[in-house]
């Protein structure tokens, strides 16, 4: 499905500035576009005990499934100032939950977008299948 890159990464960015991170202050937003169209975003929620941070793309996935969506076709992930910020192992593992023919972009907006299939990022994934 075609769709706009930089519409996604501007949506990620604009979750990120609402991603709460005061202990690593790494922010990082994920924008998740359903085969619909409708997009879906969040940004990482990190705790005082740390192990229970959630990170952004999990955020976004959860709040879209939680909304009954099941179809996703991509995801931008904007994180810290860096130009890629690609989804952590735990992330790609739950992705491909629900996700296993997304596509994952990031960059910056205006800047140069990096893309690659969630089969890349975690191949020979786990299922129950
Ligand atoms: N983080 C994400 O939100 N997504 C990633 O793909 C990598 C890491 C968050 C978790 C934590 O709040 C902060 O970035 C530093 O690890």
């Amino acid at each position: 499905m075609q769709y706009n890159q930089q519409e996604l990464i501007a949506i990620a960015a604009a979750a990120q500035e609402k991603a709460y991170a005061p202990y690593s202050r790494f922010k990082v937003g994920a924008a998740l576009l359903t085969a619909e169209g409708r997009i879906y975003s969040g940004g990482n929620i990190e705790n005082a005990a740390y192990s229970l941070t959630v990170c952004a793309e999990r955020v976004a996935l959860f709040q879209a499934v939680a909304a009954g969506e099941r179809d996703f076709v991509a995801l931008a992930v904007v994180g810290g100032d860096e130009r890629a910020c690609f989804p952590c192992g735990a992330c790609r593992q739950v992705l491909a939950e629900f996700a296993p023919d997304l596509e994952v972009i990031t960059g910056q907006p205006g800047g140069p977008v990096q893309r690659r299939t969630l089969k890349e990022l975690l191949p020979d994934v786990f299922t129950l299948k």
